[in-house]
This record gives C-alpha cells, sequence and structure tokens, in this order.
C-alpha cells in the first residue's frame, strides 16, 4: 500500500500529494508519471510525477472526473492501492543553452521537475505560467530558480491577460530560444505546437491520452506523430508537438464522454456534497 504523506489544496479542484513509495522514488527522471489505483476496484489513471524525494514521489492532481475525484478527497494518511512506476521515457535534459518552457493549469507541476533539472545542467530558463484566473497559477512561488517568469491569465488577476501563447510570442520575438517544452491542456499545447511550428523551434508536448495499462500492451494510448503510430505510454510521453497529429488526439478523447459524465454523476450522487473540493 502507499501511504499519502502530505496533501495540499493548490487551487480549487487540484490537490498536491506526497506518497509513499520508495521503489519508484528512487528511479525517477522528470518527465516520467505513474499509473495510479486509488483502490482496489478502482480505475487505473496515469499521473505526472511532479517531483521525487528519498523515498516519496509527488503529484499535483486536478479533479475531473471520478477517479480524480476520488483521488482528491483521500487523506494524508489515508493508503492508495496501487502506484506504477516511473514509467513513460525521461525527459531529453541537456545543456542546450536558453530554453523556454509553458505550464497551463496542472501543467504546472510536468513541467516543474524539468524546468528544474534543465536549470540545473546550466541553461537559461525561461517560464510562462498560465491559468484562467490568479488561484489557478499554481506552485509559481516554486519557480525561483528560474532565471525568468512570466504569468498569464485569462482574467487579468495575474500578470499578463491573455494566454500562453501571447507571453510565448513575446519571448520568442525578443529572445534566441533553442528548444521548448509545452505541458497542459490538449488545446493549449496545440497552440504552443503550431506557434512553434511557425518559428522553426522544437518543442516538446507532454500527451495525454486515454491509457490503461501504460506499458505499450492495450494500445489505448495510441496517438500519429509524423505520420506515424505511437503509443505515448512508451514512446513517449513527450514528443516533438510541431508533429503530433492534434485534432485525431483532441477527437479521441471525447471517445467515452457520455459514459465519463454518468460516471462521475453517479459517483457525485453516492457522496452528496462535493463544493469543498
Ligand atoms: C501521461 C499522463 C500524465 C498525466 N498527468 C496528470 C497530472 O499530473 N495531473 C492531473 O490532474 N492529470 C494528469 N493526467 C490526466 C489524468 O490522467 C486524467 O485527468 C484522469 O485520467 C481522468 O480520470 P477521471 O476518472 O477522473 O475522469 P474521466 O471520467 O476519465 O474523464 C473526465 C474528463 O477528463 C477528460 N480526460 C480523461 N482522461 C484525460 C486525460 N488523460 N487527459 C486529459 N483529460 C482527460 C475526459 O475527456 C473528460 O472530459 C495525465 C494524463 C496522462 C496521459
Ligand atoms: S496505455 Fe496501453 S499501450 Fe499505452
Amino acid at each position: 500500500m502507499y501511504r499519502i504523506l502530505k496533501r495540499q489544496r493548490l487551487a480549487e479542484g487540484t490537490y498536491d500529494f506526497w506518497i509513499e513509495a520508495p521503489e519508484v522514488a528512487q528511479h525517477t527522471r522528470p518527465g516520467q508519471f505513474l499509473v495510479v489505483r486509488v483502490h482496489d476496484r478502482g480505475e487505473r489513471i496515469p499521473l505526472t510525477i511532479a517531483d521525487a524525494q528519498d523515498d516519496k514521489v509527488r503529484i499535483v492532481v486536478k479533479a475531473v472526473g471520478k477517479t480524480t475525484y476520488e483521488l482528491c478527497s483521500r487523506k494524508k494518511g489515508d493508503e492508495l492501492a496501487d502506484v506504477v512506476g516511473p514509467l513513460g521515457r525521461p525527459s531529453e535534459i541537456d545543456r542546450f543553452g536558453r530554453v523556454l518552457l509553458v505550464g497551463g493549469g496542472v501543467g504546472i507541476a510536468a513541467i516543474y521537475p524539468i524546468a528544474r533539472e534543465l536549470k540545473r545542467v546550466g541553461n537559461h530558463v525561461t517560464v510562462i505560467l498560465g491559468g484562467r484566473t490568479a488561484e489557478q497559477v499554481i506552485m509559481r512561488d516554486e519557480f525561483g530558480f528560474a532565471d525568468r517568469v512570466l504569468i498569464t491569465t485569462d482574467d487579468g488577476s495575474l500578470g499578463i491577460k491573455g494566454v500562453v501563447t501571447d507571453a510565448m510570442k513575446q519571448v520568442l520575438d525578443s529572445d534566441e530560444v533553442d528548444v521548448a517544452w509545452a505541458i497542459g491542456p490538449t488545446i493549449m499545447m496545440k497552440f504552443c505546437a503550431l506557434l512553434a511550428r511557425e518559428r522553426d523551434l522544437k518543442i516538446w508536448t507532454s500527451l495525454n491520452p486515454i491509457m490503461v495499462d501504460g506499458t505499450g500492451m492495450c494500445g489505448a494510448c495510441r496517438v500519429s506523430v509524423d505520420g506515424k503510430i505511437k503509443f505515448a505510454c512508451v514512446d513517449g510521453p513527450e514528443f516533438d508537438g510541431r508533429f503530433v497529429d492534434w485534432d485525431e488526439l483532441l477527437k479521441r478523447l471525447t471517445i467515452y464522454r457520455e459514459e465519463e459524465q454518468k460516471s462521475l454523476q453517479r459517483y457525485l450522487e453516492k457522496v452528496g456534497d462535493m463544493t469543498w473540493l
């Protein structure tokens, strides 16, 4: 069993957990993920490893459906049924020169370990953090190591009023960037990738198709990259966004929408009030 050592609310519906998982923590590298089962009858969901220290790993979870609601309801001291990982290929870390990392919403947690490692090996690191509101720009105090941090909010409550691509344009118009990362909602990654393609800039994006086993066997996470079929769990999750078939990915993400909504509805009817989330 995997004990929750710490749980903190970061924003409405978004929780930060440290979980005891010594074997996973020792082998984790930036860019990798876990497959978690909350209880022994639960489904398996993929979650990025936001950090790892000694015998524990950190995940940041946004409640969007039944399983993420269940997970966010768990408290310090509770145990999770399974934590499998680290899975996926680690991020390509090197001394590139000047790097740009764009994180949107819960994707901010995913760029955090990559940005920190890129800084540690000697890159000049610019970070763009975006959220709908100031509250949704999570973990912003943790990016003190970066050379430059820009914030965007849809409602203008913090930083630049606009979306992350507005800030990305500003940076690319004024700075040299050797390589970029963008992690967040699929639609955000698509637009960051289109901009990077215009500017001939390599941009790593972490794809989030539905996953089941997370080990390359079920085929659920199939994506098309540069005209070739890839499995995001073993070939990725990071791919050069300039070559991803974004429209196919966006379409595949909606396949089970009706079932997902019914499942969440049934769960909410069973548990009652979740307004605290
Ligand atoms: C490699 C990888 C890393 C991820 N890392 C994180 C993370 O660090 N934190 C986090 O909160 N989430 C992360 N996700 C997304 C997370 O796995 C999904 O939100 C979760 O599986 C939804 O399960 P659910 O039962 O709560 O919702 P569901 O009922 O399955 O889905 C509810 C809604 O969420 C959407 N959804 C379902 N699966 C995904 C998905 N994979 N990505 C985006 N939207 C989805 C559905 O289209 C639907 O609208 C990651 C996904 C992948 C593939
Ligand atoms: S999740 Fe099954 S092949 Fe990737």
